[in-house]
């Protein structure tokens, strides 16, 4: 589709992991600290952010086992949710000039649909273009850890349980190598952080890199004349 780059002005820091790598707290605590430090800041997540991306979330976790969500149905739930996403909440945001922290994006759909799941990744990437209109994270972090690891900390949590932390442990691990290989493929993009750590060791070297990386000099776009 050759869709063009979009340009912002906000920073699009993503943040990407296995199930219970512990995106979530870990996200939280970014949030609070880059506000502390002055910066507008927006805390969302994938699939969701918007009304109704919520509603498509709450489709793709629940739905139920008498009609399974085919892997074509899934990817492209995920996409029509994103796509709403990007449109009314995260491109508005880039503009304002907010720092953008969202807890997964198009890494997820790569690792779970395409690496997991065993769809097409050049069929994901060319859609999920579509999808974002070609905007790409600016930083993406990698929460890494072993799989039963982080299958034990959500397991121990029924309620928290989706139909996708259900997969077997064999999905999960192609999951995990999946986000590798994409880390592999970008690293000036992707950056892991090994999260079989305690959270506070985690929590301080992810500060590091993000607080680091928004600091840093960076020329501004160039205007359109
Ligand atoms: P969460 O538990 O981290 O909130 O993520 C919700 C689930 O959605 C998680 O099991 C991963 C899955 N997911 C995909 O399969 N593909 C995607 O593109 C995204 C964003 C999430």
């Amino acid at each position: 589709m050759g869709a063009k780059k979009r340009q912002t002005r906000g920073l699009f820091i993503t943040l990407e992991g296995v199930e219970g790598s512990g995106k979530s707290s870990q996200i939280r605590h970014l949030v609070e600290v880059l506000i502390q430090a002055g910066y507008p800041v927006l805390q969302t997540r994938e699939p969701g952010g918007t009304a109704t991306a919520e509603v498509i979330r709450q489709i793709l976790l629940t739905a139920s086992p008498h009609e399974p969500v085919t892997p074509q149905a899934e990817a492209l739930l995920i996409l029509a949710a994103r796509c709403q996403h990007v449109t009314h909440l995260i491109m508005p945001a880039l503009r304002r000039g907010t720092v953008v922290l969202c807890d997964r994006f198009s890494d997820s759909t790569f690792a779970y649909q395409g690496f997991a799941r065993g769809l097409d990744l050049q069929w994901l990437r060319e859609a999920n273009k579509v999808a974002t209109g070609g905007l790409t994270p600016d930083l993406t972090v990698v929460l890494d850890l072993p799989v039963s690891v982080g299958l034990a900390r959500r397991r121990t949590d029924r309620e928290q349980q989706n139909r996708l932390d259900r997969e077997t442990e064999r999905f999960h691990r192609r999951v995990r190598r999946g986000f590798l290989a994409l880390a592999a493929e970008e690293p000036g993009r992707m950056t892991i952080v090994n999260a079989n750590r305690p959270a506070q060791e985690v929590r301080d070297e992810l500060t590091e890199i993000v607080v680091g990386w928004i600091a840093r000099p960076r020329r501004q776009p160039r205007r359109r004349s």
